[in-house]
C-alpha cells in the first residue's frame, strides 16, 4: 500500500458506488487496504498524485476508466481448481452430444482451459466461451502462456499431451497448445449488464459472486439460468452457494446445479 495515498470516506464510497455499479462487486470499509492499494498502482502508472485528479481522469477517460475496473476486479485461479465439478460431468454426461460451455468470470483462462484438457482427454466434443469482465484477464487467457508455477496441480499426462514447455527465457512456462486453444473463445462480458446471445448446457460462475451482494447474486442468477439450456448443469465456486436465492435449479452436488429438462 502506497503510505501516500489516502481515500476520504467520501472518496471510498464515491469509488466504490463506481464499481458496483459498473461489476457488481461490493468495496465495503473493511476493503480500504484493497482499494488503496491498487488505486495507487493506477496513479502512479498515470502519473497523478492526488486522488482528487486520478477521480477526475476516470470521469473523462473511458480508457482509464476501463483500467480502474479492470485493477480493483480479483482474479486469482489456478489450473484445475475445484476440480469435483469437473470430474463430475466427465463420470455423468455421455459423449455423443456436443457440450457447449460458458466460463462465465473465467479471469485468465486457467479455468477454460482445465475443463478443456479433461474433456479431451476423455474424448467429448465440446466448445467452451470464456468471459469476463476485465480486458488485461481476457489477453492473458488469448495467450494462454503460464508461469509453470500455476501447473502444478495438472497430472503429468495431461500436462505432456497439451502443453508445450517454453524454451530459453521462457523455460519457466508453459503455453496451451493450439488444439486445445481452438477449442477455447475469449470475449469480453459484463455479467451484470452483458446478456447472454446463446444458451448452453453447462455454466462455471464459480468464485465471483462472493464479491456480488445478495441482490447483485439474484440477477446474475437470473440471467444465467435463462441462458442454460433445460436439463443443463451450473456451477459456483465450493465456498459459494445458491442459498437464500430465488432459483428452480435442483442440487445435485455441492456447489453444482441442475436445471429441469
Ligand atoms: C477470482 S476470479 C475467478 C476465476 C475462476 N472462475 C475461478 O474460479 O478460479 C473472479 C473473476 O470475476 C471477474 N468479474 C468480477 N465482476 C465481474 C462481472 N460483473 N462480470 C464478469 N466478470 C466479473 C473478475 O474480473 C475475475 O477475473
Amino acid at each position: 500500500m502506497n503510505a501516500e495515498t489516502r481515500l476520504s470516506r467520501e472518496q471510498h464510497q464515491k469509488l466504490a458506488k463506481i464499481v458496483y455499479q459498473e461489476t457488481g462487486i461490493v468495496l465495503s470499509e473493511k476493503k480500504y487496504s484493497l482499494l488503496v492499494a491498487r488505486l495507487s498502482k493506477r496513479m502512479r502508472i498515470k502519473g497523478i498524485s492526488s486522488v482528487s485528479g486520478y477521480m477526475d481522469l476516470i470521469s473523462a477517460d473511458p480508457d482509464e476508466f476501463n483500467e480502474f475496473i479492470d485493477a480493483v476486479t480479483t482474479n486469482h485461479t489456478f489450473f484445475f481448481r475445484e476440480n469435483k465439478h469437473c470430474e463430475y460431468l466427465i463420470r455423468t454426461l455421455e459423449k455423443t452430444k456436443p457440450l457447449k460451455i460458458w466460463s462465465a468470470a473465467s479471469s485468465s483462462g486457467e479455468e477454460a482451459y482445465s475443463i478443456a484438457v479433461q474433456l479431451m482427454a476423455a474424448g467429448f466434443s465440446f466448445s467452451i466461451f470464456a468471459s469476463d469482465v476485465s480486458d488485461s484477464m481476457l489477453d492473458l487467457g488469448r495467450r494462454a502462456v503460464y508461469p509453470g508455477d500455476r501447473v502444478k496441480q495438472v497430472p503429468p499426462s495431461m500436462l505432456r499431451t497439451y502443453f508445450q514447455k517454453g524454451q530459453d527465457q521462457w523455460k519457466d512456462y508453459v503455453r496451451i497448445k493450439p488444439e486445445v486453444r481452438q477449442r477455447v473463445s475469449f470475449a469480453k462480458f459484463n455479467l451484470l449488464s452483458d446478456t447472454p446471445q446463446d444458451t448452453f448446457d453447462i455454466i462455471f460462475c464459480r468464485n465471483v459472486m462472493i464479491y456480488f451482494d445478495a441482490q447483485t447474486r439474484q440477477r446474475v442468477v437470473d440471467r444465467l439460468c435463462r441462458a442454460l439450456k433445460p436439463g443443463g448443469y451450473f456451477f459456483v465456486g465450493l465456498s459459494e452457494s445458491l442459498n437464500g436465492l430465488v432459483h428452480s435449479l435442483t442440487t445435485i452436488l455441492p456447489s453444482g446445479y441442475q436445471k429441469k429438462e
